[in-house]
């Protein structure tokens, strides 16, 4: 079964060893997904796999065979930019930009894990079926996705003017 990348059915790599990072960089040469560290510490090679935020460089690509993989290059709406994408702009939320990617698809895949109430470490209600994204929600759930330019206040307006916007709704 093939590996679906953004919607198109792409083969799995014949060496096992290769991460998804490297598939989706090397292989497929979609490069929006970046590496920063390659060790599961910046949260630069964050993907969508069916609408999960994982860390591409610590996935082997042969796992996700029969998977729904998105990265950057498949958030865009024909022409549009997907509204998270003209946040960023909107907001300043980048300066090198190296960060981005992994910042948008992690905070798509951060707020449909707060829309079905999945907890943070400074959740006050561990039951709750859903969680409102306020800004310091917003911060903890997003802190696994480094900045070395240190552009989180426009990070963190761009998200919660955006899905954490329709969270609060
Ligand atoms: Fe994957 Fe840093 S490159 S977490
Ligand atoms: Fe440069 Fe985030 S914009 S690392």
């Amino acid at each position: 079964m093939p590996i679906i990348v953004n919607g198109l059915p792409r083969s799995i790599p014949e060496d096992p060893r290769m991460s998804l990072l490297d598939l989706l960089r090397e292989g497929l040469h979609l490069s929006g997904t970046k590496k920063g560290c390659n060790q599961g510490a910046c949260g630069a090679c964050t993907v969508l796999v069916d609408g999960e935020r994982i860390l591409s460089c610590l996935a082997l690509a042969v796992q996700y065979d029969g998977r729904r993989v998105t990265t950057i290059e498949g958030l865009v709406q024909g022409d549009a930019l997907h509204p998270l994408q003209q946040a960023f702009i909107d907001h300043d939320g980048f300066q090198c930009g190296y960060c981005t990617p992994g910042q948008i698809c992690s905070a798509i895949g951060m707020a449909a894990e707060a829309e079905r109430g999945v907890p943070s470490h400074i959740s006050a209600d561990l039951a709750a079926d859903r969680v409102a994204l306020t800004r310091e929600e917003i911060q903890e759930r997003m802190s696994g996705n480094l900045c070395r330019c240190g552009a989180y206040n426009g990070i963190v307006d761009a998200i919660a003017g955006t899905v954490g916007a329709e969270m609060a709704a």
